[in-house]
């Protein structure tokens, strides 16, 4: 039997499982998908988005920072050859009221002129980021632009906008896990949950 070293990991199916703090996980109300079924959508997801873009030149864009756990599990459920850049917003807050108004903390490092871009987005909520970034690139004559969001949540949206691709559709509730924070945290979860509401409005239990 091989020795355990401390530095080295060693493949066993313990190892195989998410490891999740169990601190964490109290705060949760409950698990509204699982971390199985986000993995066999985002296989869905790979297989459409492999089908639509066989032969063209696609970069994803994945907005910061809810969106890189996503796009790290479906970029690699994508076959075709791909780029991938990233790009950070300001954040108006979930719970301020939101104005439309979008900042550009980091744009994207290339040009997007002519290539196929797809929009790698966590969640979709007013619409207000996804319609602005939606002018601004479109401003800058992709081949094609279209959006791939893990969740929506269509009950919240304040403006029109067009989604090629939803993972799943949310109800209006405080989800937090795979991406998606609280204050910064919980986006280790490796499935989507419900937030207890004592967490985010303390005094209400
Ligand atoms: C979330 C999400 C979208 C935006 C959606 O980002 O990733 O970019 O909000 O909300 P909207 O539809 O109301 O515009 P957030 O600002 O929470 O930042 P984060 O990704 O860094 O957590």
């Amino acid at each position: 039997m091989a020795e355990r070293s401390p530095g080295v990991a060693t493949v066993n199916e313990e190892n195989a499982r998410p490891i999740v703090q169990s601190s964490l996980c109290q705060d949760v109300e409950r698990v509204l998908i699982s971390a199985e079924e986000i993995q066999d959508r985002i296989l869905d997801l790979g297989r459409q988005i492999d089908e639509r873009y066989t032969g063209k030149d696609l970069l994803l864009i994945a907005v910061l920072k809810g969106s890189v756990v996503f796009v790290a599990d479906l970029m690699r459920a994508i076959s075709i050859p791909h780029e991938l850049d990233f790009l950070a917003t300001s954040s108006y807050g979930a719970s301020s009221v939101s104005t439309g108004v979008v900042r550009i903390l980091k744009d994207l490092n290339e040009p997007i002129e002519g290539r196929h871009a797809l929009l790698v987005e966590d969640i979709i909520d007013s619409g207000h980021t996804l319609a602005y970034l939606t002018r601004l690139f479109r401003a800058r004559n992709p081949a094609s632009l279209e959006v791939v969001t893990l969740l929506d949540k269509p009950t919240r949206r304040e403006v029109d906008i067009e989604l090629f691709w939803t993972g799943f559709s949310v109800p209006n509730e405080f989800v937090i896990g795979y991406g998606l924070d609280f204050n910064q945290k919980y986006r280790n979860l490796p499935y989507i949950g419900v937030l207890k509401p004592e967490v985010y409005e303390p005094g209400s239990e």
